[in-house]
């Protein structure tokens, strides 16, 4: 884990190197200064010579100036290497989600991968500020505190080092209890975030159903169980401060007390007193920053733990050595092919599927909902691997293929399909970044989207809000569509891409593509029988196999599933999971 984060470290190395030094110079200079003082008060003010007052009072203003330089460098370095690592971390999980598969993202959730993007992030650079400049500082200047009380007197600095010994002891304790406490807070963080992004995601369908009670009170229970953990965990934290204090007062009364009588038989000087009072304070301050840096650890190693999972996920779809770039034509077989998600052929949700399709044909799929028609195409692009058998086009198997070249010939309008906040013409030019507002309009056409474009106030420069929530569902499909077809490819898949749009559009669309792109391989899923009726073949899922496959007329003869559905649709216009006898 630690490996994984310092490889993010880059071209911060010079500054979180460079800070610690910082930190322990300013320790030097700030200890030289007490030192200074005790000398001014002895040898200037109670001897009376201004001379030395002035020549050490210079020293001990350039000891402090020297000091503020070091800190203010210090500061300024941390600050540019932890910010820089939670960039590095940022962008390299960033980056490393992009080369998800389907199936390494099934692993995370969204939220999941929100909040580690984010609040972790934001943890471990602050973790990692307070390592370069306290980590090295506190203990530093302990040791450099103490050192200095023991040189000036052996007696006294003994009591600092009892009193240090108490304090550790009851920090540890308090500390440790709090940390029990914040560690028992991370899980239900990440079910907050959970909730507060799933719910703002869907707010839309949470109003729908009238749930924003419910929904509320989830959130407020979710909060409630944060509030009341962090309430305990801080009862132990913010016993530190008095605790500290009153250690520190008491020390210095002892000290005092002590320092006086030695005052007195002359064994000690004022001016050494008064320093010895500074140390005090540096000592047990140092110490406090030591525990707080453990509650800052702890609290950040969960992070760390989350962050690293990510960086270290690798993707389990790669390119080949030497993969094809040239797919050479539409054509599509499986071959006894076997898919599970979960690599576990017992859950597999097809089983021993063999499919040809000619280059050009228009095939559609039919099947109930869970039948695995998503599953299914979802092979052809390589979104997911097969688990046994193999998907080829074009004459090679999919896993030949550069995956980026098998992408851009394999078009697919999924199921959950999302446009992104931009105009229309920059929406469509994913499919092709390239590509002239005259060829966006023409797959507009072939799509049936240009009518409603040419009639919005900006037409093709309408602005599309996130997630597309300015235009219909159907609306978005047709221009999921146009998006795919921009692409050129040499098979076209559309997932349930119709099913919002009306039978009348739905035919017209069909129509353009069987007159526009005939050498395209067209695959298409529906619900409506209507939709693939005059498809070349069609498939006919049930649970996982293929039922049916033929034409319409073929199967109206011989598969029992397609007649009653076709059945039922046609008399009633039926969905295809209100099979015949259902109603
Ligand atoms: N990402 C996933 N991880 C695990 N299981 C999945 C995943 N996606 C789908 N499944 C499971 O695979 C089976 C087939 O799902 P699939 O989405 O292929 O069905 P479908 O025929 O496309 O259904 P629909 O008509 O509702 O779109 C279902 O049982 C589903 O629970
Ligand atoms: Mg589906």
């Amino acid at each position: 884990m630690i490996k994984t984060l310092a490889a993010q470290i880059k071209e911060f190395k010079k500054e979180s190197i460079l800070t610690p030094i910082f930190m322990v110079l300013e320790v030097v200079f700030e200890t030289l200064i007490p030192l200074l003082m005790a000398s001014i008060i002895d040898q200037g003010v109670e001897a009376g010579n201004m001379r030395h007052i002035y020549v050490v009072g210079i020293f001990m203003v350039g000891a402090a100036l020297c000091g503020l330089f070091c800190g203010i460098m210090g500061g300024k370095y941390g600050a540019r290497a932890s910010t820089g690592f939670a960039r590095n971390i940022r962008q390299a999980m960033f980056e490393n989600i992009q080369t998800f598969s389907f199936s390494n993202l099934d692993k995370f959730s969204t939220a999941g991968l929100v909040t580690r993007l984010t609040t972790d992030v934001t943890n471990i650079q602050m973790a990692y500020q307070m390592i370069l400049r306290i980590c090295f500082r506190a203990p530093i200047s302990m040791i450099c505190a103490m050192s200095m009380a023991y040189f000036i007197n052996a007696r006294l600095a003994t009591v600092y080092l009892v009193a240090l010994i108490l304090l550790a002891f009851v920090l540890f304790f308090l500390i440790k209890r709090a940390m029990k406490y914040f560690q028992m807070a991370f899980p239900k963080y990440d079910e907050l975030n959970a909730s507060v992004q799933e719910n703002v995601s869907a707010i839309r369908v949470v109003k729908a159903y009238v749930r924003e009670d419910h929904e509320t009170s989830k959130l407020k229970k979710a909060s409630q169980g944060i509030y009341d953990i962090f309430l305990k965990a801080e009862k132990n934290v913010v016993l530190n401060m008095p605790v500290m204090q009153f250690t520190i007062y008491t020390c210095i009364l002892l000290i005092s007390w002590m320092g006086a009588r030695m005052i007195v038989q002359n064994t000690l000087t004022t001016g050494e007193l008064m320093s010895l009072m500074t140390y005090c304070m540096n000592i047990l301050m140092s110490l406090m920053m030591v525990a707080m840096i453990f509650v800052m650890m702890s609290m950040s190693i969960a992070s760390a733990e989350r962050i690293s999972e990510v960086l270290n996920e690798k993707s389990d779809l790669s390119n080949p050595q030497n993969p094809v770039y040239d797919v050479p034509d539409g054509g599509i077989e499986f071959r006894h092919v076997d898919f599970s998600y979960y690599k576990d052929k017992e859950k597999a949700v097809l089983r021993d599927i063999n499919l040809k399709i000619r280059p050009g044909e228009t095939v559609g799929i039919l099947g109930g909902t869970g039948s695995s028609k998503t599953s299914l195409v979802n092979l052809i692009s390589r979104l997911y691997d097969v688990t046994s058998g193999a998907v080829l086009v074009g004459g090679h198997d999919v896993r030949e293929y550069d995956m980026d070249t098998l992408r851009s010939q394999v078009a697919v309008v999924l199921q959950k399909n999302v446009l992104f906040s931009g105009t229309i013409l920059e929406n469509l030019r994913w499919g092709d970044a390239d590509a002239s507002e005259e060829e966006c309009r023409r797959v507009c056409r072939l799509a049936c989207a240009d009518e409603f474009i040419e009639k919005m106030p900006e037409g093709y420069n309408t602005y599309i809000e996130q997630g597309g929530t300015n235009v219909s569902g159907g609306q978005k499909q047709r221009l999921c569509i146009a998006r795919a077809l921009l692409k050129k490819p040499k098979v076209l898949i559309l997932d349930d891409s119709t099913s919002a749009v009306d039978t009348a559009t739905d035919a017209k669309i069909r129509k353009a593509f069987a007159k526009e792109i005939p050498d395209t391989t067209k695959l298409i899923i529906a619900q409506r029988v209507s939709s693939v009726q005059h498809a070349d073949h069609i498939i006919v899922m049930e649970d996982g196999r293929v039922d049916g496959y033929g034409t319409h007329e073929e199967l109206l003869q011989n598969n029992e599933i397609y007649r009653e559905v076709f059945e039922s649709q046609t008399s009633g216009g039926g969905d295809f999971d209100e099979k015949a006898g259902d109603d």
